[in-house]
């Protein structure tokens, strides 16, 4: 069973997330997703949580004590050492650009904890100590790692067995192991025509095999005319 615990200034932003559907199925198969606030467990006086940065600059940084109490206060041990039982990782503009790969690790590890940092991020004594991992999900720079962590929980929670409504909708799409790492092909549902538009004659046919081909045809075509550059594509 996948355990995601994600700490954060803002829990009530995960609100929306946590009812949709492939959450919510995950969920009642057992996995668990957890929001521990750090203000709720902060050794500070006004439930201050974050800092001025020495040296002087913009902005404020989350400091390292009130994240090793949220921690202690979770795990009941040196956070120090968490990164033996679980990925602790931290979301991150200039962490490891997250990919299909990563995902793919991150559903096999034990359990997940995320790190939200909010204004300038995070103390740095955070990434270097407690943190197995830094995760970026592009290389911009957002307002806090919240949105970050969804992005995550929904990679993660929706390869998990029985998430998704049907089997097999995980396995062939885009930058999976079924496809060779390639995109993945077109779509299309009723109406078969609209405004003189229509479906590809194929997919009408109901030759299972020559359908399997053309999708594979089309995944190869998309790959090859470099919708996907390289260093942004789903190849290692
Ligand atoms: N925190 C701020 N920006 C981020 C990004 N692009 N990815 C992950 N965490 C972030």
């Amino acid at each position: 069973m996948m355990e995601i615990d994600v700490f954060t200034l803002f829990p009530d932003a995960f609100g929306w997330f946590a009812t949709q559907r492939h959450v919510t199925n995950a969920l009642a198969r057992g996995h668990a997703l957890g929001l521990v606030n750090y203000r709720d467990h902060t050794p500070l006086s006004g439930r201050q949580v974050d800092d001025t940065p020495f040296g002087g600059g913009a902005g404020m940084v989350l400091r390292v004590d009130v994240v090793e109490a949220a921690l202690r206060a979770r795990y009941g041990r040196d956070p120090v050492s968490l990164g033996a039982v679980r990925r602790v990782i931290a979301l991150d503009a200039g962490g490891r650009l997250l990919d299909d790969a990563l995902v793919d690790e991150l559903r096999q590890a034990p359990a997940l904890t995320l790190l939200c940092g909010r204004y300038e991020g995070f103390d740095e004594r955070i990434l270097e100590h407690f943190a197995t991992d830094r995760v970026s999900i592009g290389r911009y720079v957002l307002a806090g790692g919240e949105l970050a962590a969804m992005v995550v929980c929904d990679a993660v929670l929706r390869k998990l067995p029985g998430s998704l409504g049907h089997a097999d909708s995980a396995v062939e799409e885009s930058f999976s192991a079924a496809l060779q790492g390639g995109p993945e092909y077109p779509h299309y549902t009723r109406p078969a025509e609209y405004r003189g538009w229509r479906v590809p004659e194929i997919l009408l046919s109901g030759h299972h095999g020559r359908i399997a081909g053309w999708r594979r045809e089309q995944s190869a075509m998309r790959l090859s005319r470099h919708e996907h550059r390289p260093g942004n594509g789903p190849l290692p």
